[in-house]
């Protein structure tokens, strides 16, 4: 079973952590949830991590981020089991990624290598620009392009020069925050797009849209290949998570 701990009342959060726990039940296999409030302790939540570490009946364990400020959101990752670390963010499983080494693999990174690899079997040569150095997205992703023979560059807000760089990039993925973000001329005709922003932004009539960090419209005209938001990039987080779930029950089973 996929335990799924969501701590608080952000909307977004709410969002992902039901349709995850709705994915999971779909694909067959089991999920708990643990709906927490925004008051929970450090303590309290530390407790409730060892609780799952222990349990027989638990394989893989997702602590959903951002965390409340109060809570040491390090210290969260580092107490859960890494056999358990569905997400792949424990020390553990990023220094096995970062020597490459098989561990878990973070689902969005490993999603977007997947959806490369649709597209363009061998990666070798090109370049990858990475706009965001978050540790879900960016810099997990350094490690998998670079497996995958990509030159990679990382760009992060005080990069200067930033489009220079994107007019370069064969592949490119935004991982920023920010709608609109990247336009049109600085795209290299026929590049790969990957956008992995999901920015909820109020249109002039009122309404509500979800919308990436890439000028969708305009660059879909460039752009080889490019994901679309909502629609892209989430649902290869979610079937990674369901393959990464599956993988570390197979092990329990192995080895107990
Ligand atoms: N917050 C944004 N993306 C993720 C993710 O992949 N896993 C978890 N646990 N939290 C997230």
């Amino acid at each position: 079973a996929l335990a799924v701990v969501l701590v608080g009342n952000d909307p977004a959060s709410q969002v992902y952590v039901r349709n995850k726990i709705k994915k999971t039940e779909a694909a067959g296999m089991r999920s708990v949830a643990y709906d927490l409030s925004e008051t929970t302790t450090q303590e309290g939540l530390m407790h409730l991590i060892q609780q799952l570490n222990q349990d027989k009946a638990i394989h893989a364990i997702l602590v959903q981020l951002p965390l409340p400020l109060h809570i040491n959101s390090h210290e969260v990752i580092c107490a859960i089991a890494p056999e358990k670390d569905v997400d792949g963010f424990h020390p553990v499983n990023v220094g096995l990624l970062s020597t490459g080494k098989s561990g878990v693999v973070p689902c969005t990174p490993l999603g977007i290598i997947k959806l490369l690899a649709g597209v363009c079997p061998d990666l070798t040569g090109m370049h990858a620009v990475v706009l965001g150095r978050s540790n879900i997205v960016g810099k997990p992703l350094v490690h998998l392009l670079s497996q995958a023979n990509c030159t990679v560059s990382l760009l992060h807000s005080r990069t200067r020069d930033i489009s220079s760089y994107v007019q370069q990039a064969d592949i490119l993925i935004v991982a920023v925050g920010k709608p609109a973000m990247v336009q049109a001329d600085w795209i290299k005709p026929g590049a790969i797009i990957i956008d992995v922003g999901i920015n909820r932004i109020i249109l002039t009539d009122g309404t509500q849209k979800l919308v990436g960090d890439v000028d969708f419209a305009q660059v879909k005209n460039k752009a080889g290949a490019i994901t679309p938001v909502p629609g892209g990039v989430g649902p290869m987080t979610i079937a990674c998570l369901l393959e990464n779930t599956l993988n570390l029950a197979r092990k329990h089973c192995v080895t107990k």
